[in-house]
């Protein structure tokens, strides 16, 4: 049984490790403060277990990273040496404290730099694969577009990192898109942007991408 340490108590977290639970993983979630995640855990069932950001870091084989942006160096600090050698699906995206301009969310990160390469120069053992970012959390799992399967776009530096990531995301109901290294982040986190306007704009948050190909 494949185990997967989830970082994250937020609204992605919850979605995560409870889609990891319906598909016969075994989740712990971390967080700085356990006790806050009794609640969820207490009715999420024996497979479920939380801990601090580095019990949960070194019970996953492979881990996904689900915090605050402006947070993730720091979480992937307290995360510390286990993630090394590990697989991590990075969901993040680098939201500014800014509020959003004209439905454009701010991003504290700038052309040519991205979050998830500055989590691979902090953590340079982990195997960092950007996923799950441009969509939102209510699609996140077996999502259902009228029979389409929409298409999350990956990107990292290891092969088998994205291999892992590719067929963890086909259990979970996504076609995949390999979209280079992790040169490649910044472009992926952008489509975060994208993928809110409407919802910013005017309300409407229920869609994701779907690249199209001859
Ligand atoms: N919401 C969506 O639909 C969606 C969709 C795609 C991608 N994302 C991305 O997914 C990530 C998670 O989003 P979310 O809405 O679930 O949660 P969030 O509110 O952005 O983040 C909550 C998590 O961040 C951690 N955190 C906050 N400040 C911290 C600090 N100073 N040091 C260490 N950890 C800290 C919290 O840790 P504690 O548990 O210790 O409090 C908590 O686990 C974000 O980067 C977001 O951009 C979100």
């Amino acid at each position: 049984m494949k185990k997967i340490g989830v970082l994250g108590s937020g609204v992605v977290g919850t979605t995560l490790a409870d889609g990891f639970l319906k598909h016969g993983y075994e989740v712990m979630r971390g967080t700085r403060d356990p006790s806050k995640l009794a609640g969820w855990k207490s009715g999420a069932g024996p497979k479920a277990s939380t801990g601090t950001f580095s019990d949960a870091a070194r019970f996953g084989d492979v881990i996904a990273l689900a915090v605050k942006g402006t947070a993730a160096e720091s979480a992937v600090d307290l995360a510390g040496s286990a993630l090394a050698g590990k697989t991590v699906l990075d969901t993040t995206n680098p939201i500014a404290e800014a509020p959003p301009k004209n439905g454009v969310l701010q991003y504290f990160t700038s052309q040519g730099d991205s979050l998830m390469e500055r989590l691979q120069k902090r953590a340079p053992a982990a195997k960092f694969v950007k996923a799950f970012s441009c969509v939102g959390s209510a699609f996140m799992i077996d999502p259902s577009f009228g029979g389409v399967k929409p298409t999350m776009f990956i990107c990292g530096d290891d092969p088998q990192a994205k291999a892992e990531a590719t067929a963890i995301l086909a259990e979970l109901g996504w076609e995949t898109e390999d979209m280079g290294s992790a040169a490649s982040a910044g472009v992926i986190e952008q489509l975060c942007i994208l993928w809110c306007l409407p919802g910013l704009l005017h309300g409407k948050w229920a869609h994701a991408f779907k690249l199209l190909k001859k």
